[in-house]
């Protein structure tokens, strides 16, 4: 049986959310934000989760290990603004177990 893990999450206002993720349910971050409505509908996701928008981007704030960036991802970032070093689309990080205590926060929305 699979776990939930818990994510903290940073929103736009700067208020911290800890949040339950199913690591059963494919979801990714971006999906984790739209389900605790923690950014205003239609700010987030807009791509749908494509690596196409980077409405989802977001901070990566602590040092859980994550995927490698794939070339979709790193050339939506390179275009996108406000981008930092620890940039990371929130829709290509999915919700496993390896992320269990990842702190993110949300990038002002561009
Ligand atoms: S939802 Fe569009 S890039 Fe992530």
């Amino acid at each position: 049986m699979s776990q939930d893990v818990t994510i903290k999450i940073i929103d736009r206002e700067g208020i911290a959310h800890e949040v339950q993720a199913p690591t059963d349910m494919n979801m990714n971050i971006m999906e984790l934000v739209r389900a605790y409505e923690l950014a205003p509908e239609g700010t987030i996701g807009i791509c749908g989760g494509m690596a196409m928008c980077a409405s989802c981007q977001c901070y990566v704030l602590n040092d859980v290990e994550l995927p490698e960036k794939n070339p979709d991802e790193e050339a939506m970032l390179w275009e996108a603004f406000n981008v930092k070093d620890n940039s990371r689309l929130g829709c290509q990080i999915h919700i496993t177990e390896a992320i269990d205590g990842l702190e993110v926060e949300l990038a002002p929305e561009a």
